[in-house]
């Protein structure tokens, strides 16, 4: 039989009422202060605030580039750690890795219908990460976003937190909703809210003011990383690159500092405080004052956080049996979304 096509009133459309947050990260390298403030932190003030949280470690968006599979294993499980060590109870967010849940794929592929060449040839994060060589790029780097639209669709997510270079990909899946609905005449796909917010939505190198921490930065120095050690983040912390101006009086006189800017954001994210309530404690302070209190702040909150890792990375045969538990929860919610994906496009389903 072909089963029924649902329509707007069949309550899990648009304008579903209960929020259901989703993100993702992806397995690949180690997590950095960026992931932790941008996004981890964030993931967990909202588990806590009670709004049902689906966390995914996105295997599947690593592999547009070449990933070590023993590499990608490992980073699969160290991200795991670091979620449920940052704060994510694997009890009351669904934790998953998005290969276990076939769903992710299908709807990618059928999201790739949905989405136009032209839409995608937009993405500047592609043009990034192929560089000079696109011709040499992969399939599914181009792909990317019409997979990461399937994972938030896949549940009906109506927010997603996530840093600010995410925004064009959040932009990009509700492009695919609203055309989506039109297409079928539909009000199945919610439009996503995407939840940039915070004073580190955007954590910059400690080399370089003007490009994001990342990852994959050949620097480790550009980088603080939850598995650094407390001498290695405070080593970190000194070496920043700062400008020979003491710390303004003002947050407007952070402007045309990206440096310090970015040093004076990451500390009021670490502190749960805003940009200005530290600029009002530490106006006039040389950086030979305020990087110390920084280190101490940063390895405060970030140790414990690293040795909780370390102590869950001592049995990887626990996490995946938390993964797998995560995922079977998350195939409950995503699977009835799919087959009623199946019948709006009219495919045939005997079971
Ligand atoms: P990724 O490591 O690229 O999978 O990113 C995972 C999450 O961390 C996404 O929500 C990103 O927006 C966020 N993120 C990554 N790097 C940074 C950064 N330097 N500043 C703020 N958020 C970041
Ligand atoms: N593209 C995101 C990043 O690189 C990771 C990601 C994949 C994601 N799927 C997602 C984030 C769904 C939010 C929601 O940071």
């Amino acid at each position: 039989m072909t089963g029924a096509v649902h329509t707007p009133r069949d309550g899990g459309g648009a304008n579903r009422r209960t929020p259901r947050v989703f993100s993702g990260i992806q397995p690949s390298g180690h997590l950095t202060l960026g992931n932790y403030l941008g996004a981890m932190k964030r993931f967990v003030d909202m588990q806590e605030s009670g709004t049902e949280t689906i966390y995914c470690i996105v295997d599947l968006h690593a592999i547009t580039v070449w990933q070590d599979p023993a590499a990608l294993t490992r980073a699969t499980r160290e991200l795991a750690a670091g979620f449920i060590a940052a704060g994510i109870d694997p009890k009351r967010s669904v934790l998953f890795n998005q290969s276990q849940v076939p769903a992710h794929a299908e709807l990618g592929w059928i999201f790739s219908c949905v989405a136009r060449i032209g839409w995608l040839n937009r993405m500047t994060q592609f043009k990034d990460k192929a560089g000079k060589n696109r011709e040499a790029a992969s399939v599914g780097l181009y792909a990317y976003p019409t997979l990461m639209a399937a994972d938030i669709l896949a549940y009906h997510a109506t927010h997603v937190p996530v840093g600010e270079d995410q925004k064009q990909h959040l932009e990009l899946t509700r492009d695919i909703a609203i055309k989506f609905n039109q297409d079928f005449g539909v009000d199945f796909f919610p439009v996503v809210e995407p939840v940039i917010e915070g004073a580190a939505t955007r954590v910059m190198s400690l080399r370089d003011g003007s490009k994001k921490m990342s990852k994959s930065d050949p620097s480790d120095m550009s980088r603080i990383n939850l598995t650094d050690d407390a001498d290695t983040i405070a080593k970190k912390i000194r070496k920043a690159r700062t400008d020979p101006e003491p710390l303004p009086d003002s947050v407007e006189g952070l402007e045309d500092r990206p440096e310090a800017r970015n040093l004076v954001n990451i500390y009021a994210a670490l502190a749960d405080t805003t940009p200005g309530a530290v600029i009002a404690d530490h106006a006039g302070q040389q950086f030979a004052t305020f990087k110390p209190s920084l280190a101490d702040l940063a390895v405060a909150k970030l140790a414990p956080i690293s040795e909780e890792m370390g102590r869950l990375m001592e049995d990887p045969a626990e996490i995946d049996r938390l993964l797998g538990h995560g995922a079977d929860r998350a195939a409950e919610i995503a699977e009835p979304i799919l087959a009623r994906t199946r019948d709006i496009i009219g495919m045939v389903r005997s079971r």
